[in-house]
């Protein structure tokens, strides 16, 4: 589930495939390992960071590491702990082919034990040596490793994007993927092999994206592509998107950091040309959906996971209040299994900062089969979703490398204003809350700069909180969401358990753990529901909660109840959450920072989850 490199060319392989993992760590794993082709297979593991592999590196013979071809790897764990032996390349029983894998082999439990009665044993507790074994016991019938694995990804079931080497197949890459990134990168004497483009956009800027099913056999001189049923495919050579630029942290101390401060930009992008002032009517040329079909859309269905799933949420108000369409809101995962009520009235929008995410594929696919409209919203628009969409709105945050989303999140909203607007333009609905919609969102840019500006003082709120075990968010109405994703984003980052409850519910329940060890922050907006919720802070300070305001406004007389508070700039209901969260962010990254936790790659997460 996590990052593959391969090269083969003219170069050293080690430093390529080194770097092109260093680049993907932002992904987020556990243990890593390369494996070099020359004479032999020679391979290198390690658990841990990438300085681990490393260090076991300068141990090793230089001989062994003097070699053209070679495949690498970073795991995420999904069978077997994070050990030294679970760590990838695996090999056949030989050793003469080594394997990386990201994704899950679904049914290795039966295929492992098909392979245990031919006699094969087995060294790791993992699904992706059963698939070595496989592929090793295939080349023994077929002695070509483009046939074996095309012979042994026919008994899979599951997810993978694999790279495969030969000892006998000099300068030979094997790879082929489904339901899993994987890119091929195009040079000039060499190639290069990714689940990413960070991985390679230094050698390339030329890619060719596999599609399910292919199967890529690649030298130094020569791609070839296969389609499943053993027909050469002609894949198109497309240019990456990316400038080496966007991964540097340009001075922050981390990419979150970085990420955060760079969203009044983010906003601008997106906005630009697309609202020219409050008065003139929205320009949304990526939606690919006639006046008269848009115009039949009687319900809307939302499907995402983590912080896209409350971009979604947030999307549900704005959508209702401006169109009138019921729309509902479902983490993919929940979407995947059971009866789902969609057709082709059904205008489905997937919501994905990586567009890879395993739960909205599957889920998108199922959608697409009922013949409903699907509209994905992503950050990455050469990814597996982009490309299963019928309109496709590029959220254009630039590449994100911390675990945790941020910059994203806040241009998800920006696209789900701009679609609700469209929307309500194309229907002739809601023309004063359009209006003010656009104008807030025009000044919203400054605004986000001021919320930033404070940042020396959420700092400060946050050292005063960071030794707290448990937290509590809440909010009403369109802010809820905010105190969903607020509570995620310091749970993720600092291991703090956080918890966001519609404030209106805290007296249901929560309101039992209240007492002084329990810091209740309160998102609240100067408008429909401001009053309800200063009521359930009063209920929480009676109960002696710490309790922290973030507000546009508190009055005077409520003042003396919260421990502390952040005033943000003054913003309508409907465009508040975009301000909201900015403070949320903040105080969940100086927590985590003061923690001394690794903010940028939290513990046991990915940044691309491509299982499900
Ligand atoms: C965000 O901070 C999380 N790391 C996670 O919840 C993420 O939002 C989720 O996995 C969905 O990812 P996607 O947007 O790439 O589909
Ligand atoms: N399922 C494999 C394992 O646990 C691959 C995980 C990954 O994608 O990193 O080893």
């Amino acid at each position: 589930m996590c990052g593959i490199v391969g090269y083969t060319g003219f170069q050293n392989a080690i430093h390529i495939l080194m770097d092109g993992l260093s680049h993907l760590e932002y992904r987020g794993y556990d243990s890593s390992g390369i494996a070099l082709e020359k004479d032999e297979i020679n391979i290198f593991k390690a658990s841990g960071k990438l300085v681990n592999l490393v260090e076991s590196l300068k141990k090793a013979d230089d001989d062994k590491l003097d070699a053209k071809t070679g495949i690498g790897h970073i795991r995420w764990a999904t069978h077997g702990l994070p050990t030294v032996e679970n760590a990838h390349p695996h090999t056949s029983s030989t050793g003469d082919i080594a394997l990386v894998h990201n994704g899950i082999i679904e049914n290795y439990k039966e295929v492992k034990s098909f392979l245990e009665n031919k006699g094969y044993s087995f060294k790791s507790q993992t699904d992706t040596e059963v698939a070595a074994m496989l592929i090793g016991y295939e080349y023994d019938i077929h002695k070509d490793l483009k046939t074996a694995v095309e012979a042994a990804i026919k008994q899979l079931k599951g997810a993978w994007a694999f790279c495969v080497m030969h000892k006998n197949e000099k300068g030979t890459i094997v790879a082929t993927r489904k339901n899993a990134p994987l890119l091929i990168g195009v040079g000039e004497g060499e190639n290069f092999l990714a689940s990413d483009i960070p991985a390679i956009i230094k050698h390339t800027k030329r890619a060719i994206y596999l599609n399910d099913g292919q199967i890529a056999k690649v030298t130094p001189d020569l791609i070839e592509i296969f389609n499943p049923d053993g027909t050469i495919a002609q894949n198109k050579v497309e240019v990456l998107p990316f400038e080496p630029m966007a991964l540097s942290k340009m001075g922050y101390k981390h990419f979150m950091l970085k990420e955060i401060h760079e969203q009044p930009d983010v906003v601008r992008n997106i906005l630009q040309n697309k609202i020219k002032d409050e008065f003139s009517k929205i320009l949304l040329s990526d939606v690919n959906l006639s006046e008269k079909q848009l115009k039949d859309i009687n319900r809307i269905q939302i499907i995402a996971c983590g912080t896209s799933l409350h971009a979604g949420l947030v999307g549900k108000y704005i959508i209702e209040e401006l169109t009138g369409i019921p729309t509902d809101v479902e983490p993919s995962s929940e979407y995947i299994y059971r009866s789902t009520i969609a057709d082709k009235n059904t205008l489905v929008i997937g919501i994905s900062q990586s567009g890879e995410t395993a739960d909205t594929i599957t889920a998108i696919k199922q959608v697409k089969e009922k013949g409903s409209h699907v509209l994905i919203i992503t950050n990455r628009k050469e990814s597996l979703l982009a490309r299963l969409s019928d309109s496709l709105l590029h959220v254009n945050a630039g590449i994100e490398v911390s675990v945790a989303a941020t910059k994203s999140y806040i241009a998800q909203l920006m696209s789900l204003y701009l679609f609700a607007i469209y929307m309500a333009e194309t229907l002739n609905k809601s023309a004063d809350k359009v209006q003010e919609i656009k104008h807030e969102l025009l000044t919203l840019p400054s605004k986000l700069e001021a919320v930033l500006s404070e940042g020396m003082k959420i700092r400060e709120i946050a050292k005063k909180y960071s030794s707290f075990k448990n937290f509590i968010f809440i909010a009403r109405g369109i802010n809820y969401p905010t105190a969903l994703e607020g509570a995620l984003k310091l749970k993720e980052i600092s291991y703090i358990n956080a918890t966001g409850y519609a404030a209106g519910e805290l007296k249901h329940g929560p309101i039992a753990m209240l007492d002084e060890t329990m810091p209740v922050l309160a998102i609240m907006n100067k408008g429909l529901v401001y009053d309800k919720v200063m009521s359930n802070c009063e209920e929480a300070f009676a109960r002696q909660a710490r309790l922290i305001g973030v507000a546009n406004h508190i009055d005077d007389k409520h003042k003396a109840i919260f421990n502390d508070y952040i005033l943000i700039p003054d913003i309508s209901d409907l465009v508040s959450p975009a301000l909201n969260i900015t403070v949320l962010q903040l105080l969940a990254y100086h927590i985590a920072e003061y923690l001394g936790k690794d903010v940028d790659q939290p513990r046991n997460l990915a940044k691309s989850v491509t299982v499900e």
